[in-house]
């Protein structure tokens, strides 16, 4: 069986083929501009780190029964290397997975993979509706406001960055660059004014 580095053109097609609807599609290009930003600013392989990103919820439309191990079972049978099979299915630890983050790719995709959806309804609620407009205090004003973006676990972001070493402030504030980078992939740039 040969194991072959998948390309990021080949990881999209995947994703497409699995992820038919828009907020999925722009959730995985959310988290891999983010794991772009942070892989390219710790000297990191930037791609293999984008493409971790983009097909972490790969089974997550079809599959949402067994998410993380429908992931682990497509990729094996594309024949992906194990590094980013493991990768994309740690995000799920204690959720879906029983495998922890350990290098610093998933720790980095772990902690920011909720932290897209807080960065995404704080830009919703300005009125430009542009991440370009979105700052870190404005995402850490709304920490403690739990009706806000409710679905997102506070805790499982402050546990992610602790293991990957970092500051909650840097982490948000990494995560909205990220995220700035790929504005109009993620349908956020922002209305015309
Ligand atoms: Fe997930
Ligand atoms: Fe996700």
């Amino acid at each position: 069986m040969d194991l072959k580095i998948p390309t990021r053109e080949e990881a999209l097609a995947l994703l497409h083929q699995f992820n038919e609807g828009d907020s999925l599609r722009k959730h995985a290009y959310a988290v891999e501009g983010v794991m772009r930003f942070i892989a390219r600013k710790r000297g990191e392989d930037e791609e293999k780190w984008g493409i971790v990103g983009l097909i972490h919820d790969l089974d997550y439309e079809k599959f949402p029964d067994q998410h993380c191990r429908k992931t682990r079972e497509i990729l094996a049978e594309k024949n992906w290397p194990e590094e980013y099979i493991r990768a994309a299915v740690s995000h799920g630890w204690g959720i879906c997975s029983d495998e922890e983050p350990q290098t610093n790719l998933e720790k980095a995709l772990y902690a920011i993979d909720e932290l897209t959806g807080l960065v995404v309804t704080t830009a919703l609620v300005r009125p430009s509706k542009s991440v370009l407009d979105v700052t870190t205090k404005s995402v850490k004003n709304k920490w403690k406001d739990k009706r806000f973006a409710a679905g997102v676990d506070r805790a499982v972001i402050e546990k992610g960055a602790e293991r990957l070493g970092v500051s909650l402030e840097e982490l948000i504030a990494d995560t909205i660059k990220g995220m700035q980078e790929v504005a109009e992939a993620i349908g956020l740039k922002g209305v015309a004014g």
